[in-house]
């Protein structure tokens, strides 16, 4: 058989059921900054070493298709694809002309097969995990129209280079909207039926003659010849990938149709936080049995309903001053809790309570908390920056007076990095700054912060003391530590 009816067979007409155990590799893409993080779950879940793309936001890493359902369980990971061919050195071309031409011939060389034959015992597990769910895989199309661009775009947002994203233009089909699950099915007709594709780009580096645009176009033209599958934009089965990062190309075939952060929140903020940048946060802190675990500007509570849906032996208190973030949170947490009962589960409620509060003055003992997680306001959609100058001390203040002094951490997420940093300075000695990660919310360079409550007994230097409050009463709050 050619490469070309061995991939047609692959896409259409084998029973994936009969599909032999091989080793194939996937790509994430993952929260930028994170990409250590997604490969110690890779380790810890899947038992491989993930490699990091030199491509920021990716990481790869190889599994047996005995296996592919793992992959779907990973809550660091946006997307995944598998990849079908990736060269760490192309040498493109330096006429667009020629590199164009270069991309076409390379469509019928690629090694198709394996990675077709993967999309489609793919389906097979998404089709099983959505029966399970109880709902169609459809049925989740998108995000609501409300949610924010943070939490749309931050993967998406140029870094370090310029970057686009394009898919081939194509032929929009007038045939009727066909159900692509069916493909599975043993169904004469619909194995006949002419498989329907898009190839996106995504590009970035400035030394190439080329848009993402032309490639997406060009190389799509030849692949839609070589398969004779027929271009669609919007409703298509296959989306064919070609990553391009300087010299870097990676071709691959995409395996989720939307982003894995579409989790857990169905009440949306205007500053939304992905689920997959707060697993990744919590992750950073390590919650252990029995933490005591504050987001004290939850928003949404996307943060500490992660922490409760896969770090479950903490417990979360979630609070904001705002009385419609709290019950954006509380509808969460219902939601998220209504969903688990109809997958009939007997486990009781979530470990999460949530509470109006002001930051500054919180109801909650000295050094009764273990971990503080929190995306603090920009300044930008929320806040200002000039009321971030008063927030941000008010805020490191409060926080190392009710986190346990000597083993307490804060996670904290901000673009206001100069202010955040000017404030810390301020803080008398009570935190420790370990460690930073640079990430990208919504196309904005951000850092999260990771804190030590170091041994300093609060309230012990002029620094600590509340300006909006007088000074903090020691005697009285200094209790010993208890849960
Ligand atoms: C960046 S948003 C948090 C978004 C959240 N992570 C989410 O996913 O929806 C910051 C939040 O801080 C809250 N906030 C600002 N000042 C506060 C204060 N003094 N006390 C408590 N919450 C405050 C705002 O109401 C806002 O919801």
């Amino acid at each position: 058989m050619s490469s070309q009816e061995e991939g047609a067979a692959a896409a259409g007409a084998s029973p994936c059921t009969d599909m032999e155990v091989i080793t194939i590799t996937i790509g994430a893409t993952v929260p930028t900054g994170f990409e250590h993080t997604a490969s110690e779950e890779v380790k810890e879940k899947i038992g491989v070493d993930a490699r990091i793309s030199k491509d920021r936001g990716r990481i790869y890493f190889p599994i047996t298709t005995d296996k592919l359902f793992q992959v779907h369980r990973l809550k660091s990971v946006d997307n995944l694809f598998v990849v079908v061919e990736e060269y760490d050195h192309y040498q493109f071309k330096e006429s667009k002309e020629e590199t164009l031409s270069e991309l076409q011939e390379l469509a019928s060389k690629l090694p198709w097969t394996n990675a077709l034959e993967v999309w489609k015992l793919n389906r097979a597990v998404k089709k099983r995990k959505a029966h399970r769910k109880g709902e169609s895989s459809s049925s989740s199309k998108g995000p609501p129209d409300h949610e924010d661009k943070d939490t749309t775009l931050a993967n998406t947002e140029p870094m370090e280079a310029p970057q686009e994203e394009s898919s081939a233009e194509g032929q929009t089909e007038g045939s009727p909207d066909t159900d692509p699950a069916a493909l599975n099915s043993d169904d004469a007709a619909t194995k006949a039926r002419t498989l329907k594709f898009r190839v996106t780009c995504n590009r970035a580096g400035d030394k190439h003659s080329f848009s993402s645009n032309d490639a997406a176009r060009d190389f799509g033209g030849a692949v839609q010849e070589f398969f004779q599958w027929k271009a669609d934009m919007t409703k298509f089965d296959i989306e064919v990938l070609l990553n391009i990062h300087n010299a870097e190309m990676v071709i691959g075939i995409a395996l989720t149709e939307e982003s894995l952060h579409r989790r857990n929140i169905s009440h949306f903020g205007p500053t939304t936080l992905r689920s997959t940048l707060c697993y990744g946060m919590l992750r950073l802190c390590n919650p252990q049995v029995s933490d005591v675990i504050l987001d004290p500007m939850c928003g949404t509570g996307a943060i500490p309903l992660e922490g409760a849906m896969e770090f479950n032996s903490s417990f979360y208190i979630a609070g904001d001053n705002n009385n419609m973030a709290v019950n954006r949170t509380v509808n969460n947490v219902c939601h998220m809790q209504k969903r688990r009962a109809e997958k009939g589960s007997t486990v009781p409620g979530l470990p999460i309570d949530t509470v109006q509060w002001d930051l500054c003055s919180l109801p909650v003992r000295t050094s009764s908390v273990d971990i503080i997680i929190t995306d603090m306001p920009f300044g930008k959609r929320i806040g200002s920056r000039k009321k971030n100058w008063d927030l941000y001390p008010s805020c490191l203040r409060e926080m190392a007076r009710v986190c346990r002094p000597g083993s307490g951490k804060a996670v904290l997420l901000t673009q206001d990095k100069k202010c955040f940093v000017k404030a810390l300075s301020r803080m008398g000695g009570l935190w420790k700054k370990l460690h930073t990660v640079w990430v990208n919310v919504g196309g904005l360079h951000a850092a999260v912060y990771l804190l030590k409550r170091t041994g300093a007994s609060f309230g012990q230097t002029p620094e600590d003391v509340y300006e909006s409050r007088g000074p903090v009463n020691t005697q009285m709050d200094n209790k010993p530590d208890e849960a």
